[in-house]
């Protein structure tokens, strides 16, 4: 399964809305996708019970989400030069190694001029440093107001970088799993 994270729990948000549209375009490809909503994880309340034991029932079941995900694909947009919090403490919860170790991540960054950069480039030092595996090709969707209208990229060049990503991450995945680089054959290599 590949797991589309979407970056922000946002009312009305547009990265959800790309999120939709890769989720799409995975499957055609034959592939099984499906969304992350953080505001499906009850996290909102900003406490500290998510760090103890007593994590939700939501939370557990995103993490494991996570956990077994082929491909991880994260649409990020930014918020103040940076990622939203929310994701930051949605991954603060995410296990070592299992979430991050040779997970196969991927990036698309929405926002203003800069079309996300500066938020995917924190999620690279962030999984980077967790000994993720990054797919080097990520997608830039600058002024994304003008760019998403109604569900649709209406910029071309946009619109075949996204899709040659969603190709090209789909090869990647497969070739670091015919080399059993990839973290879930080393999970379950470890659990044999
Ligand atoms: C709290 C907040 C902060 C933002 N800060 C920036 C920013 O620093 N740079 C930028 O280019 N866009 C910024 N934006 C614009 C967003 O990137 C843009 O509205 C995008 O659609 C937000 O993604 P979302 O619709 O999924 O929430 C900000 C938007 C919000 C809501």
């Amino acid at each position: 399964m590949f797991e589309i994270i979407c970056g922000t729990n946002r009312v009305s948000s547009r990265s959800l809305e790309i999120c939709n549209l890769l989720k799409a375009r995975y499957e055609k490809l034959g592939e099984q996708a499906q969304v992350m909503d953080l505001r499906d994880i009850e996290m909102s309340a900003m406490d500290s019970a998510p760090y103890t034991d007593q994590r939700p029932d939501s939370l557990l079941k995103a993490v494991e989400r996570v956990n077994k995900a082929r491909g991880l694909i994260v649409v990020c947009p930014e918020y103040n030069g940076s990622y939203p919090g929310i994701l930051k403490y949605f991954i603060d919860h995410w296990q070592y190694p299992q979430s991050y170790e040779s997970r196969p991540v991927c990036f698309v960054g929405l926002g203003g001029s800069f079309g996300g950069l500066r938020p995917v480039e924190h999620l690279q030092g962030v999984v980077g440093y967790r000994n993720a595996f990054i797919f080097p090709e990520r997608v830039f969707l600058s002024n994304i107001w003008s760019v998403l209208k109604d569900g649709v990229i209406t910029d071309e060049t946009m619109e075949q970088l996204l899709q040659q990503q969603v190709e090209g991450f789909c090869r990647f995945v497969k070739g670091l799993e015919s080399q059993e680089l990839d973290a879930n054959t080393r999970l379950s290599k470890a659990e044999a």
